[in-house]
């Protein structure tokens, strides 16, 4: 585990899909006016790069392999479209999030030198004037001496609910029983393997968000900030 630019502040969003990570770190960088990691379209643009070569997702060294031409590029888009996600001169923000993706992403995120091999591009989004970071192991490997870690969670059933929503704005219909049983077997995949499982740091604050707004799960990190 390395140290991280201490100069530079790092506020981490931990926790498990669908909790509402996305919306409460967009909101507080633009809040602080701080850079944004999502560091789950790295894992989802690396899974459609292997997926596109053709790579076994379940063989760490055939991925690894496909790394060999892995230069994803963010960039800020329009407000209403967000970040806009590039590999090589193909637009692949559309792809990043179907649930194919989603599924080989948990697959290459278990594989320990596939997260080994994610590690720097992640640090380097820590920039002036500070980062808020979006992902799982955020606060306890990516960046452990970040100023707050925050692990942030809903039941699972608000949160199916909440993905069902998502998907639907996007033109993209699935059942509730699906959904569900695609974010239970993603979670158990997710906490129980045994390279950067999804767990809270010890000094993280974990916040349940099952009943509260966006808005009111920002103002209480704000206020944890002050
Ligand atoms: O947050 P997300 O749903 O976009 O993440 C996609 C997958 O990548 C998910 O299965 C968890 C994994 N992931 C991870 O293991 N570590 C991270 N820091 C971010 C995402």
């Amino acid at each position: 585990m390395t140290s991280t630019d201490q100069s530079i502040p790092v506020i981490t969003i931990d926790g498990p899909s669908g909790a509402g990570k996305g919306s409460v770190a967009q909101s507080l960088a633009r809040e602080l006016g701080y850079h944004l990691l999502d560091s789950g379209a790295i894992y989802r643009a690396a899974a459609v790069h292997a997926l596109e070569c053709e790579a076994d997702i379940e063989d760490q060294n055939a991925v690894l392999a496909t790394f060999e031409s892995f230069n994803p590029r963010f960039e800020a888009g329009n407000p209403d479209d967000g970040v806009q996600v590039w590999l090589n001169d193909q637009n692949i923000t559309g792809k990043l999030r179907n649930e194919d993706t989603a599924s080989a992403a948990s697959k290459i995120a278990s594989l320990p030198a596939v997260r080994q091999a994610l590690l720097a591009s992640q640090r380097d989004f820590q920039r002036p004037p500070g980062l808020i970071a979006d992902g799982r192991d955020m606060g306890t490997v990516v960046f452990p001496d970040a100023k707050l870690k925050i692990f942030l969670t809903a039941s699972a059933q608000e949160r199916a609910q909440r993905r069902s929503k998502q998907l639907k704005e996007q033109g993209i219909t699935t059942t509730m029983q699906r959904l569900t049983q695609e974010i239970q077997e993603r979670d158990t995949r997710d906490s129980t393997r045994s390279h950067s499982p999804l767990v809270a740091a010890d000094d993280a604050i974990t916040i349940d968000c099952s009943e509260l707004s966006i808005e009111q799960v920002v103002k209480l990190i704000l206020s944890e900030l002050k």
